[in-house]
């Protein structure tokens, strides 16, 4: 596949009024979010969860591409219909995660080193045979006291890069995802520093390991204060800071950015994601759009608990939210339509 083809695939997955699913748990996260709500955790309670995701009706309306997991990628609707071709017959991109985890680094104390480089080219190629048009890579920057280290930023921007360049080179677009977590007490502003940090150190190992900006998508945390930080800021703040962080950080060639919830509800990924493109669309070189897994997913996932009965009400909710998050692109959401679900 060409550079051109690569681009093609980069706008389409930020096509205005549409943004990514992110349906790529692994089987312990997947696991853990199903033992949580009761749901059994087997490979058949999983796949009926993913068919569920993939059989709503009208997704393709809001959601360009999901993002599988490798167990996923390999499933198949009850029916024996493959979940690639339900999903590509549905209009919809099939992406696949590829990294194989954030793992504990050595010599850092409580930070991350996301694995996976190993063996990638042979992945890679094996899953775009199998229908993927991009791919996913998560690095995890934590902030704590004394933390984020050089080390852990560098390490983590440099593996991006190498998995980036890997997926250009096999025909995928990659998603470049450097998450600074929302876990702790520091402010907004450590967060705009910190993720500033992250984003200037990932765009320089890009440029060095020669990623083409024009083929590829970041998905970035949103700039928020920690989650224990006793001043929560409101929409608009958390809009400007993030969108000042970006301009600051972000090359113009990068054709979109699709933000990870990382644990905000529903709502408010939604709310602030809309006042972005209320307050900056016109200005911005870049398409700002979502990637989101548990701002999309989790009200589906509780109403549905693992019982067939409840897979109508559950997809209604899905779309409902996907629908939130499609009008936060175009900066038509309104908290009104929290009302009408379904
Ligand atoms: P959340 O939106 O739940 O943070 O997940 C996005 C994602 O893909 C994390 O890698």
């Amino acid at each position: 596949m060409g550079a051109q083809e690569l681009r093609a695939t980069a706008k389409a997955i930020v096509a205005e009024g549409k943004g990514l699913l992110a349906m790529d748990e692994s089987n312990p996260t997947c696991n853990k979010r199903f033992a949580r709500l009761g749901i059994p955790q087997t490979e058949e309670t999983r796949r009926s969860y993913r068919e569920l995701i993939v059989t709503t009706p009208g997704l393709g309306e809001f959601i360009s591409g999901v993002i599988l997991y490798d167990e996923t990628i390999r499933q198949s609707r009850k029916d024996g219909n493959p979940f690639v071709k339900v999903i590509t017959d549905a209009g919809i991109m099939p992406g696949i995660k590829v990294d194989t985890g954030a793992k504990d680094m050595a010599g850092h104390p409580g930070e991350k080193i996301t694995e996976g480089l190993d063996g990638l080219r042979d992945r890679l190629a094996q899953y775009s045979q199998m229908g993927a048009r991009f791919a996913k890579w998560r690095a995890v920057i934590t902030i704590a006291a004394g933390i984020p280290s050089r080390g852990c930023i560098e390490a983590n921007a440099h593996a991006l890069a190498r998995y980036a360049a890997l997926c250009q080179e096999a025909g995928l677009v990659p998603i470049v995802e450097p998450e600074v977590l929302m876990d702790g007490e520091h402010t907004l502003e450590r967060c705009c520093e910190v993720t500033e940090e992250a984003l200037r150190t990932v765009f320089n190992q890009l440029y060095t390991q020669r990623v083409a900006l024009e083929c590829m998508i970041l998905k970035p945390n949103m700039v928020l204060p920690g989650r224990d930080c006793p001043k929560q800021d409101s929409v608009e703040e958390v809009a400007d800071a993030t969108v000042t962080c970006l301009l600051r950080a972000v090359p113009a060639a990068v054709p979109g950015i699709a933000f990870l919830s990382g644990g905000q509800s529903g709502e408010l990924a939604s709310a602030r994601l809309n006042a972005m493109n209320v307050r900056f669309k016109s200005r911005l070189p870049w398409a700002l759009a979502f990637s989101f897994a548990r701002a999309i997913q989790q009200p589906a996932l509780e109403i549905w608990q693992g019982d067939e009965a409840h897979v109508s009400a559950a997809q209604q909710a899905l779309y409902h939210r996907a629908r939130c998050n499609s009008a936060a692109r175009l900066g038509q959401y309104r908290p009104e339509m929290e009302n009408n679900v379904g």
